[in-house]
């Protein structure tokens, strides 16, 4: 039996463990991600940043580092989360009261481009950004995004192929035209323990990510970045494009 999303125990998920176990102590490759996903970004308002940009990060749970990420771009940014404890972790981190130091290596290296220099994150992020839970398979294309993020989510919530694909296709379905857009994958994740409790995950490669992606986008760029944080895992993809303009069929 394979374990589909509404299977896993995301009321019992673990934020503080799970930063413990990813974040607290910054790892190469995210740093290597962020700097990636900041001149992406920073590559696609090269000639200006439209007015009254929303940004949107699916299941952001225990990383503020996509949010950063959108801040200079946006005058609003949702955190979309399911499991309970994340949006409340996600709550407290974007309270005037200011994140936790975790994430000051992250905004270190997003403040060496330009956009970002000027920015004070942590004024900025309680002003601007709004938790809200939500499930990401329920998204239905209504409400839509000007630039999007999601780390680590449609691999690492179901071990059905169909949910990796469905995970994939809302997401970019919340996207407008020409959305920019960054996404992460772990490659072949055999799923992923947090404390006590135990994640599914999808086994992807970075053929399966750019076929998901490719029929809703038209920049894309994948790396395939062979850091492997632990075991249970080959790599991380990281996708970084713009949503195309088409209406896919389901
Ligand atoms: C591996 S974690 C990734 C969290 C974070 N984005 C990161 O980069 O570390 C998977 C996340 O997906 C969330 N999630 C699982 N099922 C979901 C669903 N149906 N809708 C939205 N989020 C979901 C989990 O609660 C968890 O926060």
């Amino acid at each position: 039996m394979m374990d589909r999303n509404a299977d896993a125990p995301w009321s019992q998920f673990d934020p503080e463990v799970y930063v413990d176990l990813n974040y607290r102590t910054p790892l190469e490759v995210d740093l290597l991600i962020v700097r990636l996903m900041r001149d992406h970004f920073s590559s696609c308002f090269a000639r200006g940043v439209p007015d009254s940009m929303r940004g949107v990060d699916v299941g952001a749970g225990a990383n503020l580092y996509p949010g950063l990420a959108m801040l200079p771009w946006c005058e609003k940014i949702v955190l979309l989360e399911y499991a309970q404890p994340n949006v409340e972790y996600l709550e407290r981190q974007t309270a005037p009261e200011g994140y936790d130091e975790a994430w000051d290596a992250f905004w270190n290296e997003l403040s060496e481009a330009p956009a970002y220099a000027d920015v004070k994150p942590r004024d900025r992020i309680s002003e601007i950004v709004r938790v809200e839970r939500a499930n990401l398979l329920d998204l239905d294309g209504q409400r839509r995004w000007d630039i999007g993020t999601m780390f680590f989510v449609a691999d690492s919530m179901s071990e059905c192929p169909d949910e990796f694909r469905r995970g994939v296709r809302c997401f970019m379905d919340v996207l407008n035209e020409k959305a920019p857009f960054a996404a992460a994958f772990m490659k072949e994740s055999a799923g992923y323990r947090v404390g006590e409790h135990w994640y599914p995950a999808y086994r992807v490669n970075e053929d399966q990510v750019r076929e998901s992606l490719e029929p809703f986008t038209s920049e894309l760029e994948i790396h395939d970045l062979h850091h492997v944080v632990r075991p249970g895992h080959e790599g991380i993809i990281l996708a970084l494009g713009r949503r195309n303009s088409e209406v896919v069929a389901p």
